[in-house]
């Protein structure tokens, strides 16, 4: 299966750089900014979600489709999982100069639950390998399973708290990707169902 590390890499380092420099321009600190930095924070989360959203929906939407295209761009989840954790690292460089820039407005549960978010995307960044992924055994997929849900959740809640329209359209999207993935558990049950019943 062709894999394409480099070009989904570069899309995120040119997407990552081009928000980086708008935020620092007169378009990301300007009029219809509420506050310095907030271009660089939406920006570099509204994009990571969507690297995020391929890699989550993916594999289910493959098991209920059989579509070939999706087989290729599961060969590639790695990589765009990747690039998730990447633009999702500026994301946190944004975060680093909001809270420099307002002390004490980031409130301590907010820190406590993103940091563990930020903690198991490196985690999962970290092992995404086949060295890990032979060294953890079962536990590299419950991690990789837990992180997932994890950062699943906190992007669904954080875009639902959020009166902007694209954050509404996110979170309609991240509960239809929850969606597909309960839908292709049921259909992968049905399947082992109908083989035992068959043997
Ligand atoms: C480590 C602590 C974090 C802090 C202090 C923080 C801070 C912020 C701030 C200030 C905004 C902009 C809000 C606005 O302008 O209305 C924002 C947006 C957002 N952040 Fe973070 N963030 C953190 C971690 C995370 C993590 C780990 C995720 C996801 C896994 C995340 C997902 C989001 C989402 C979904 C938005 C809303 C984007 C939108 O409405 O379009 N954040 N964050």
């Amino acid at each position: 299966m062709d894999k394409y590390p480099r070009t989904i890499f570069a899309s995120a380092v040119a997407l990552g750089a081009a928000v980086t420099i708008l935020a620092f321009s007169e378009v990301g600190q300007g009029a219809g900014n509420d506050y310095p930095y907030q271009f660089g924070l939406l920006a570099t989360v509204r994009i990571s979600a969507l690297y995020f959203l391929i890699a989550f929906v993916a594999g289910p939407l493959y098991q209920l489709t059989k579509a070939d295209w999706l087989a290729k761009v599961i060969s590639n989840r790695r990589y765009i999982g990747l690039s998730f954790a990447f633009v999702h690292s500026i994301h946190l460089g944004f975060i680093i100069l909001w809270i420099n820039a307002n002390p004490g407005l980031a409130e301590a549960m907010t820190l406590i639950v993103g940091g563990i978010a930020y903690l198991l995307m490196y985690l999962q960044a970290l092992t995404s390998n086949n060295y890990s992924f032979t060294l953890l055994g079962k536990y590299w997929r419950w991690l990789h399973n837990f992180s997932m849900y994890y950062l699943w959740f906190i992007m669904t809640v954080t875009f639902s708290g959020h009166n902007y329209v694209t954050a509404r359209i996110f979170t309609g999207v991240f509960l239809v990707a929850l969606l597909v993935r309960i839908l292709a558990l049921f259909k992968r049950r049905q399947n082992r169902a109908r083989k035992l019943s068959e043997a």
